[in-house]
């Protein structure tokens, strides 16, 4: 069987990929664009009008619309296109939320899916969403008003999200009497803009949503004006190519192994093809094979592409999980645990850095920390801000560590293997969405060193079991009060301890850190990690920081293995600590002389599942000690005294 006959066996049925042949013989591949501008640019009219000029809106639809319009249209009874739109867009806010709605329509010609996202509110979000798997974007822009933050910011976005193809459609060209210096003038602004962001294929079109001028009909209203239609644009954009000629890239959704004889790795080839007798790597574990048979429910191909739901087959039996990436032997994508990458925040609380994330990649799922903000972007004049966080609708450019090697390609070449969200691990809502540039250098040349002596001979030699008691409370609970005695009662029992408090720390390692947000999270994370080491030199390591979040304390957590790590809240009420004050902070703290303090003016969140919690203030601190040396007695960290 040749290619081209190979492809087409291939596409239909195992694919799902959409292909229309034009009356010419032409291959259109299906056209994916997003409309992006607020309800008030004529998004939704634009839509509207697109949808009803090639005919997709049905009899009874259209009846109840021009009622509609006659009661609630802004077009003094004329048909309010825009309310065909937007009435689904109350409905969807009604509803449970869905950020992008898909519509699909095509002409003799071609078939489109557009993207579209709620103009107002979460814009970035619902932008970035929609605009991921876009080809095209249409930046509405009002003749009235001409290039204005709005636009900056979404061709940002959807220059960042890899969008090589922008119409910036100069709306409402009727209400400038189609003034032809007008339009020259907002193109001339916009393609400075667009070509400092390296957009590279720009296309302006003067038109009016509402009364159709050269939206699928030519104007009369603009002889001035030579260029395509909206329409004739969008049917013409090539847009070919891309992932068809990208490297193979095979995420592999599960194995399949109904008996001894058979093993298939099934996936949906996110880019390049795969025949029998191709020599692949599977992605993470490098483990390399030969391609002995793609086999479907339709019978075996004899080449499969993007977009092909397919099973591929081995010819030797290598370990291969969900998750990982099958290649090319020879075009393989990039593993590491480091890189660099594109982040638009969508959230309302802010991207700290050191905060682990749960960052998504495809199939692959891991834990992240933003390890460095570079900069952010301001989405005006492209000027790089140096910043600590990134706020709502923020973007920014991020270093990433990963705590395990993710396969990835670079979002330029790939965005089905380059392109990545982040999640908040405690509301599990989508945060974030990345597009990875490159692999960090030092993640290639640092590599772990092995040792001899490890954690465990350390701990033999020092007769006992090492671990971090950690404690957290609010300032004043009695946390390092509780922690000096107990260290004292485990040096006398000859115990090797150290103790890791955080006012004392902050007079070292952490003095560059204050206490907003940001710096807390990172004044734990390197606390954490000196834990960790002091833990691996064998020592019981006592660490009493406030510890405010959650988020840090299960990271931290995590950064243990088993039992090593054992949480003590100590729960002292407000007023007590406040009525102590041995440090006078929380009088300063009232007098608003002290910002961001803790259990005032700064969130403090009580362990949900401390292995023990010590109700500070009703006993004294020796015998709060002694109770807690019981608890390690229990736990057997140490022997009994
Ligand atoms: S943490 O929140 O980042 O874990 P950490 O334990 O290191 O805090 O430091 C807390 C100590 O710093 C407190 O015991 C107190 O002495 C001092 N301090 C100074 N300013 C503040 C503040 N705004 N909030 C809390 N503690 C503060």
């Amino acid at each position: 069987m040749n290619e081209a006959a190979a492809r087409a066996k291939a596409s239909p049925k195992a694919a799902g990929r959409e292909i229309q042949n034009a009356p010419g013989g032409d291959e259109m591949p299906i056209l994916r664009f997003l409309t992006c501008g607020s309800v008030d640019d004529g998004k939704s009219t634009l839509i509207g009008r697109l949808l009803y000029d090639c005919q997709l809106i049905h009899e009874d639809t259209l009846e109840s619309l021009s009622n509609e319009s006659r009661h609630f249209g802004t077009t003094g009874g004329d048909l309010d296109l825009a309310l065909l739109v937007d009435g689904l867009q109350a409905e969807r806010e009604q509803g449970i939320t869905i950020d992008v709605a898909y519509r699909y329509f095509s002409t003799p010609r071609r078939k489109f899916i557009v993207a579209d996202t709620p103009g107002h509110e979460q814009y970035t979000r619902n932008m970035a969403t929609g605009a991921s798997r876009c080809d095209l974007a249409i930046i509405l822009v009002d003749a009235r008003k001409g290039v204005v933050t709005q636009t900056r910011r979404h061709s940002c976005i959807a220059h960042l999200l890899g969008i090589e193809h922008v119409v910036v459609a100069i709306n409402k060209m009727d209400l400038i009497g189609f003034d032809a210096g007008s339009f020259v003038e907002i193109e001339k602004d916009y393609r400075e803009f667009a070509a400092e962001l390296g957009i590279p294929n720009v296309t302006a079109i003067p038109l009016s949503a509402l009364t159709g001028d050269n939206v699928s009909t030519r104007s009369e209203n603009t002889p001035w004006y030579e260029g395509p239609t909206l329409l004739e644009k969008l049917e013409a954009v090539d847009v070919s190519g891309a992932t068809a000629t990208s490297p193979l890239r095979m995420p592999v959704q599960w194995v399949c192994r109904p008996d001894l004889d058979f093993r298939g790795y099934a996936g949906t080839l996110a880019s390049g093809t795969v025949s029998p007798g191709d020599h692949i790597v599977a992605l993470p574990s490098a483990r390399t094979s030969t391609v002995t048979r793609i086999v479907t429910s339709d019978g075996d191909l004899e080449l499969a592409s993007a977009g092909d739901a397919v099973m591929l087959t081995l010819a030797d039996e290598i370990d291969i999980s969900r998750g990982d990436i099958i290649c090319l032997k020879n075009d393989r994508a990039e593993v590491a645990d480091q890189f660099a990458a594109d982040i638009v925040w969508m959230s309302e609380r802010p991207l700290l850095k050191g905060r682990p994330y749960i960052l998504r990649c495809g199939q692959q799922s891991t834990i992240c920390q933003i390890s460095d903000i570079r900069h952010k972007i301001n989405v005006e004049n492209l000027d790089h801000i140096a910043s600590r966080q990134l706020e709502l609708n923020d973007i920014g450019l991020c270093n990433l560590s990963v705590s395990k090697p993710i396969v990835f390609d670079q979002y330029q070449d790939n965005r089905a293997t380059g392109g990545f969200i982040l999640i908040d691990r405690l509301t599990n809502e989508t945060v974030g969405a990345g597009m990875i540039r490159y692999s960090l250098r030092r993640a290639h040349n640092v590599h772990w060193q092995a040792v001899d002596i490890h954690k465990q001979a350390r701990s033999t030699q020092k007769h006992q079991r090492a671990c971090c008691i950690w404690f957290t409370g609010l300032s004043g609970s009695g946390k390092s009060t509780i922690a000096n005695v107990l260290e004292k009662r485990l040096y006398a029992q000859g115990r090797h301890t150290y103790l890791l408090d955080g006012d004392n720390v902050r007079h070292g390692l952490n003095r560059d850190l204050g206490f907003t947000d940001a710096d807390r999270v990172e004044n734990i994370r390197r606390v954490t990690e000196v834990a960790r080491l002091m833990v691996d030199a064998g020592l019981i390591t006592l660490v009493s920081f406030i510890s405010p979040f959650r988020a840090e304390r299960r990271f931290a957590r995590e950064r243990f293995e088993g039992e090593e790590f054992l949480e003590l809240y100590v729960d002292t009420p407000i007023e007590i600590c406040e009525s102590r004050d041995a440090k006078g902070l929380y009088a300063k703290a009232r007098a608003g002389e002290i910002k961001n303090f803790t259990g005032i003016s700064s969130p403090y969140e009580a362990p949900e599942s401390a292995e023990l919690i010590i109700k500070g203030g009703s006993k004294s601190p020796e015998e709060l000690a002694d109770s807690i040396v019981e608890f390690l007695v229990e736990q057997k960290i140490i022997d009994e005294i």
